[in-house]
């Protein structure tokens, strides 16, 4: 048994302490958000935040996370309105949104850290692969979300431009796990 704290809940795993804490937190959690892209490393679909650290959940067992604190996309905000959930709408950073949990947990680590990164710490802070190839508008929506956490900025919840009315709905669920 394999005891952790989960989006601020205490939760006890009866599975093989060697499993993928992936695997615990979609299979056995129903914390989907978290995806699942390659099982090696290589595309950070499955990053979390592990005290505080965003870490890819494919990488690290159960017995690693043993007495850690874990977040996972579902517990980021329970109404998408963390400064980089807003941003990446606001900039319109997200296309199929496969990648976009992965990203989303990795900014937030990294602005936690520090709310005011050069470009070049955002491309070195966020590994993630986008196959729709997202990165340009990222490090747009990284910085906008850094300047909503220092206070200088404020996104507006109305549609981003060029998303009608009607399909603002469809934009801010795309955040949802699926
Ligand atoms: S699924 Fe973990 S890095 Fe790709
Ligand atoms: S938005 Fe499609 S993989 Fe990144």
């Amino acid at each position: 048994m394999s005891r952790l704290t989960v989006n601020e809940h205490p939760v006890e795993f009866r599975m093989d302490p060697q499993t993928p804490l992936l695997w615990a937190l979609r299979d056995a959690a129903n914390l989907t958000g978290t995806k699942y892209g390659c099982g090696n490393g290589d595309c950070s679909a499955c990053m979390v935040m592990v005290d505080g650290e965003a870490l890819r959940s494919c990488l690290i067992t159960l017995a690693e996370s043993e007495g850690r604190f874990v977040t996972t996309i579902e517990g980021l905000s329970h109404d998408r309105s963390h400064p980089v959930q807003q941003a990446m709408v606001a900039e319109q950073a997200i296309q199929c949104g496969f990648c976009t949990p992965g990203i989303v947990i990795a900014a937030a680590s990294l602005l936690a850290r520090n709310s005011d990164p050069s470009d070049e710490e955002i491309r070195a802070a966020i590994p993630n692969l986008c196959r729709c190839g997202v990165y340009p508008r990222l490090v747009r929506a990284i910085r906008r979300a850094g300047r909503v956490m220092r206070r200088e900025e404020t996104i507006s919840a109305a549609p981003a431009p060029g998303i009608a009315p009607e399909d603002a709905a469809q934009a801010v669920p795309a955040l949802k796990p699926r």
